[in-house]
């Protein structure tokens, strides 16, 4: 039984770097890939050991045909699928492609960088470009639309235990699914709303981060329809590391959504919630000035299982 995960439990950290990327077929490919599950864990050491004050580190995660491609000879984790988008008849969670993804964090973006080029060398020809975002911490922890983004968030031992698959599936012990939307804001109508607009939006105050009051915040605001519950009424919650970029001159203002959860049905549950609605209508007011423009669920094996993937 596998037990060591990989660090699906950090804090979203000063700089992120998120890479999808696609792998081709063909001869030698999946070796490379191999090599890399094999190797990761040694670059990262060796970048912590050179940079012990930096909190460097990586998450390596598969999507769902990849896993078949790759390790036909492993089973398969219980949720691991293609990402089934959700449609309301508002918005829609949209379904892109990924076959592996890497989530490095770290105090500065050139240790981000330089984990980012050895894995880029390592699988160089064996893999192509599908998305790349280059994030980092705002303000206080603010998402790039202005409010305290992680609040809420599983603490302490909690965070193991929303995050880490356990007893879910004994063979992936120490796995974790990791949920990824690339977000973009409409800044201009967003700022167009008053400041009370948007804390209503949102379901907490601004400028110093409070919750609303039960009868004050609205059944649509973002906190409201993402907080749930299991039938015995005990909360569920996933454990995210979001992050905000930007390319100004492009008028591109983002949030890279990341959620990593033992139990996808959570994070899926989230977002039904917020597209569909729960009642149905009752969606999101935060998507009304942020769309979906990616949508893709991985798999993050426990360290030790990448390790053995790579033999
Ligand atoms: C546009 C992208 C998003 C932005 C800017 C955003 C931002 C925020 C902010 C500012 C909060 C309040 C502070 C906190 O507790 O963290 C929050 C709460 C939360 N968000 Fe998001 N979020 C986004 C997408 C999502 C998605 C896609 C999910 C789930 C799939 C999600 C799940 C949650 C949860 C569970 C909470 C805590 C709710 C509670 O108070 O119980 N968020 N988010």
């Amino acid at each position: 039984m596998k037990m060591f995960p990989q660090d699906v439990t950090q804090t979203p950290g000063e700089y992120a770097m998120f890479m999808v990327l696609g792998v081709h077929d063909g001869s030698g490919v999946f070796e490379k890939v191999k090599n890399l599950c094999g190797g990761l864990a040694a670059i990262v050491r060796s970048m912590r050991n050179r940079f012990p004050d930096l909190e460097i580190s990586c998450v390596m995660g598969f999507g769902s045909d990849a896993w078949g491609k790759l390790f036909p000879e492993q089973p398969r984790p219980k949720e691991l699928a293609v990402f089934q988008e959700i449609r309301g008849d508002k918005h829609t969670a949209v379904s892109t492609p990924g076959d592996l993804f890497f989530h490095i964090r770290a105090k500065r973006m050139d240790a981000c960088y330089e984990v980012a080029a050895m894995i880029s060398d390592a699988l160089n020809g064996a893999t192509s470009h599908i998305d790349e975002v280059h994030g980092f911490r705002y303000l206080d922890s603010r998402a790039i639309i202005g409010f305290v983004d992680g609040t809420e968030n599983p603490e302490n031992d909690d965070r193991r235990a929303f995050a880490v698959i356990e007893n879910e599936d004994a063979y992936f012990t120490g796995g974790s699914y990791a949920f990824v939307q690339k977000y973009l804001h409409d800044m201009q109508a967003w700022n167009a709303l008053s400041t009370e607009e948007q804390e209503q939006a949102i379901g907490r105050r601004k400028y110093n981060d409070l919750e609303l009051g039960d009868g004050v915040k609205p059944k649509n605001a973002h906190n409201a329809v993402t907080n749930i519950a299991d039938a015995d009424g005990n909360e569920l919650k996933i454990v995210r590391a979001n992050m905000a970029f930007a390319n100004p001159s492009k008028g591109e203002f983002g949030t890279y959504f990341i959620g990593y959860a033992a139990t996808f049905s959570t994070t899926r549950k989230m977002l039904e919630n917020m597209f569909i609605g729960e009642p149905a209508g009752n969606t999101d007011r935060l998507l009304d000035f942020s769309t979906a423009v990616t949508g893709t669920l991985f798999f993050v094996p426990a360290s030790d299982l990448l390790e053995e993937l790579g033999e």
